[in-house]
């Protein structure tokens, strides 16, 4: 079978919920992925920050695979060997009391707003069912029902109503209007992304998360960090909250915690937050299984003994100060943090960003357009500056072919 077959299959048997980019990709290994004809590609998408770690990193996969061979799921309905030395590893490496453990980056969501209105009940003191979340503008935080809810994407929302209650929403960066909002007695929590994703790379004025962590702390609100894009080193820094020394009341972490080779998704509270919820009242069958927990911890520690913080920092200035050398007339922006960053894209001669990405893997860099203008490049953390350098010149070479 060639790409063009894998892809009629994918539209004959198979929901036609994405759009993706015309690569069929069978193999990684680090920077790299590989096509089902060979073709070799810079992966500047890492599954949308999943693989920060890299492709099949040998850590990762060894506890996956060594694990998987010993025992993959008893349910919560029992205790297994791993999960307690999973959750000290957790809470000690991110500093907090609890984990509540997850699989995708929406039920981890999903889990805050649960955690967040039932400690507004049970100890800010606020009339059952009154509790109210505030959310941004532009938001992402996955696909649930109450997720689309806060969302204010028509492309997320059209025809999923009704819609679940009990959000108001804000633009985002905005102090002023959260100052206003948080006037409600009945806000319980801010859930807020510290740099906006899927949006498009919507990096915020210096000084607002820490701004907006005040202004919650002063109305007993809960500070709701969303990092299941930014954090795990993606922005230069483990989380993104780190660059303003924020700590977030709810920490939620996903895509990276499990280095992209398993859903693993976390909650991360003290304990005056986390004991709200009793035995029985949440969880997931997979939520904490032992593969998870082993591979969570690999794909920690490879952050910490690899620097990967460290070296998303470096290489993201290095990678913005060559695209803004770039001499084209369709950037019109160049902006991200660490090695999240994002190009806005000026259409020209009827081409688009979609044209741009398609153009780019034919010279062996893939990326995607979010948003039809905006391109997303987050290249794995792994990545040498020597690679980089090299796929900045295909990218290069790509907008010239648009002059
Ligand atoms: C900030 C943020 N939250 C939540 C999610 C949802 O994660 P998942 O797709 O694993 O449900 C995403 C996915 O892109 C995200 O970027």
């Amino acid at each position: 079978m060639n790409s063009q077959d894998y892809i009629k299959k994918e539209e004959k048997y198979g929901a036609h919920n994405y759009h993706p980019l015309p690569v069929v990709l069978e193999r990684g290994e680090g920077t790299f992925v590989w096509d089902v004809e060979g073709n070799k590609y810079y992966d500047f998408l890492s599954a949308y920050s999943a693989i920060n770690q890299g492709h099949c990193h040998p850590e990762i996969i060894k506890a996956l695979t060594e694990q998987s061979q010993k025992l993959t799921l008893t349910s919560r309905a029992f205790y297994n060997s791993v999960l307690g030395d999973y959750e000290e590893y957790i809470t000690k490496y991110f500093g907090y009391d609890k984990v509540l453990p997850m699989n995708t980056g929406a039920e981890a969501d999903e889990t805050a707003l649960k955690l967040c209105r039932k400690w507004a009940y049970k100890k800010k003191g606020i009339e059952d069912n009154k509790a109210r979340i505030i959310v941004c503008e532009n938001n992402f935080h996955g696909r649930t029902i109450t997720i689309v809810s806060m969302s204010t994407d028509p492309d997320a929302r059209k025809d999923y109503g009704p819609f679940t209650p009990g959000f108001i929403t804000i633009p985002y960066n905005d102090p002023g209007a959260l100052e206003k909002a948080l006037e409600d007695p009945d806000v319980a929590g801010f859930l807020v992304e510290p740099i906006q994703g899927e949006a498009g790379v919507y990096v915020p004025d210096d000084g607002y998360l820490k701004k907006a962590y005040e202004m919650c702390r002063a109305k007993n609100v809960l500070f709701i960090a969303d990092e299941v894009q930014t954090g795990i080193a993606r922005t230069g820094k483990l989380l993104a909250c780190d660059h303003e020394g924020v700590r977030p009341d709810i920490l939620i972490l996903g895509k990276a915690l499990s280095g992209g080779v398993y859903p693993v998704s976390a909650v991360l509270a003290d304990d005056d937050i986390m004991l709200v919820i009793k035995p029985g009242e949440h969880g997931s069958t997979f939520g904490g299984n032992p593969v998870a927990g082993r591979v969570a911890m690999a794909a920690l520690e490879v952050i910490k003994n690899e620097k990967l913080a460290e070296r998303a920092e470096y290489l993201g200035k290095i990678f913005r100060d060559e695209f803004r050398g770039i001499k084209s007339e369709m950037i019109e922006l160049v902006r991200g943090k660490g090695l999240l960053n994002a190009v806005v894209i000026r259409p020209k001669g009827g081409k688009t960003a979609w044209d741009v990405c398609v153009a780019m893997k034919e010279n062996g860099v893939i990326a995607k357009p979010t948003h039809g203008h905006i391109i997303r490049f987050a290249p794995p953390l792994i990545i040498s500056e020597e690679q980089l350098r090299e796929a900045m010149n295909l990218i290069k070479e790509t907008f010239k072919q648009f002059e």
